[in-house]
């Protein structure tokens, strides 16, 4: 059985379109049932119904709190009967209480190599650090921003000539064979957590 995918998105949606296209594959363990957007009109909602894939906009600006907001994204996300929940380019903090209900079961894409580089204007900050390489991760969320047990990573060089728009383009070419490949680990039921870690283990589980 595929597991049931929800997926969180604020914009242009590429690493959604990057978990689309490897769902696209009837091998792959994971389909994506919903597509939130917190934002109305983003390119992200186009890309998932020319996928044919449920989608539902949360405007957070209509909630008194961030509780509130993250409530209703819950809700529908378990109507759907979504098991895993991926947030890609998901530019919203979550509330505590959402990040522990969906403890192991939900990722982020950040681009950086964390723990370098947490937070906004990343590809600016690491060309201004002077740091060699740079990159992007993929992590089980917990309730601290950018933080949590890491699944994936992928390096690129940062070269002399590198603007923020260059590194930028670098990177999301790597974000978009990071995100598919760290879905494919949580939903095989690859991916065991001790302490800060994820361990990854070699051959898919019976956990179908
Ligand atoms: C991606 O680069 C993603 O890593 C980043 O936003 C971009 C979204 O692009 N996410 C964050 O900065 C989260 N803090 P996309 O909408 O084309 O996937």
């Amino acid at each position: 059985m595929k597991k049931k995918v929800g997926v969180l998105v604020s914009g242009r949606g590429s690493n959604l379109q990057a978990l689309l296209d490897a769902c696209a594959d009837p091998v792959f363990p994971a389909e994506i049932v919903l597509v939130i957007s917190n934002v109305p009109g983003v390119h992200a909602l186009e890309r998932a119904k020319r996928a044919g894939v449920a989608t539902t906009v949360i405007p957070h600006k209509g909630f008194a709190s961030r509780e509130a907001f993250d409530a209703e994204m819950d809700k529908a996300l378990r109507a759907a009967g979504v098991e895993i929940v991926c947030l890609a380019g998901f530019m919203r903090l979550l509330s505590a209480g959402f990040a522990e209900a969906w403890r192991e079961r939900m990722i982020n894409i950040h681009p950086a190599l964390l723990p370098s580089f947490k937070g906004l204007h990343t590809h600016r900050r690491a060309i201004e650090a002077g740091v060699k390489l740079h990159g992007c991760t993929v992590h089980l969320v917990t309730p601290d921003l950018d933080d949590g047990p890491i699944l994936v990573q992928k390096a690129v060089p940062v070269l002399a000539a590198d603007d923020e728009d260059t590194l930028a383009a670098r990177v999301l070419e790597q974000e978009h064979l990071a995100y598919p490949q760290a879905l494919r680990l949580l939903a095989e039921g690859r991916v065991r957590v001790e302490g800060n870690r994820a361990l990854i283990d070699d051959a898919p589980t019976d956990n179908a």
